[in-house]
């Protein structure tokens, strides 16, 4: 009887002990998951922040670049104003050359500055008989001038004294002829 209380206590100690041993290791299990957990926590918020820092870079870079684009269209535009200033002066300058060129050519065309050679001997108003031989071509039409002045030139018109007109108007082209006799007739 001794014997089996003996055996008996043996086996509750021993069941004691492995219970024991479970709860430890149960307990070390436990532990283990839970630092597992706070890790996965520290490395999903690191992952986070990470994500956010490199969104807050990216913005920066974008602002950086919109900037940058801003700038050299910046620049173009002022280029192309300053260009388009510049071709306008040219412009003008050239439009002041034409309209130089323009009034040398009508003042060679007017009719009262080529008159001015005639009026020596015709009369500054054309009221004389030059050379106290010609008509006074003061009043005359236009179309009779022409006809004269061509003729003088060709030969095919004057009396005693075209020899002196025709080196007048030798020198008088179809427009030049054209000018003097419209301003004669306007005399
Ligand atoms: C040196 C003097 C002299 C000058 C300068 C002169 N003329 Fe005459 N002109 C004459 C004489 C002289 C006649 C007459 C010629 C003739 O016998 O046909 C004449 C005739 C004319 C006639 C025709 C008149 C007619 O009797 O049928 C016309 C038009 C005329 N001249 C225009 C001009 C014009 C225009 C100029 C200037 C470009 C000019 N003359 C310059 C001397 C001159």
């Amino acid at each position: 009887m001794k014997k089996l209380i003996l055996t008996s206590l043996v086996v509750v100690g021993l069941f004691t002990a492995c219970s024991d041993k479970k709860e430890e290791v149960k307990q070390e299990a436990t532990k283990t998951q839970a630092t597992h957990e706070t890790k996965m926590q520290e490395h999903k918020e690191a992952m986070k922040t990470q994500t956010k820092e490199v969104a807050a870079k990216v913005e920066t870079k974008k602002e950086e670049i919109k900037t940058e684009v801003k700038k050299a269209v910046e620049k173009v535009e002022t280029k192309v104003v300053q260009h388009k200033e510049e071709m306008k002066t040219e412009a003008k300058e050239v439009m002041a050359k034409v309209q130089t060129k323009a009034n040398t050519a009508k003042e060679e065309l007017s009719g009262k500055k080529l008159f001015a050679t005639c009026a020596g001997c015709h009369g500054l108003n054309g009221e004389k008989k030059a050379l106290g031989q010609s008509a006074v071509i003061q009043g005359w039409d236009v179309a009779k001038l022409e006809k004269a002045l061509h003729g003088y030139k060709d030969g095919s018109y004057g009396g005693a004294m075209k020899g002196v007109m025709k080196g007048q108007a030798a020198r008088l082209d179809d427009a030049k002829i054209t000018a003097i006799a419209k301003y004669i007739s306007s005399l």
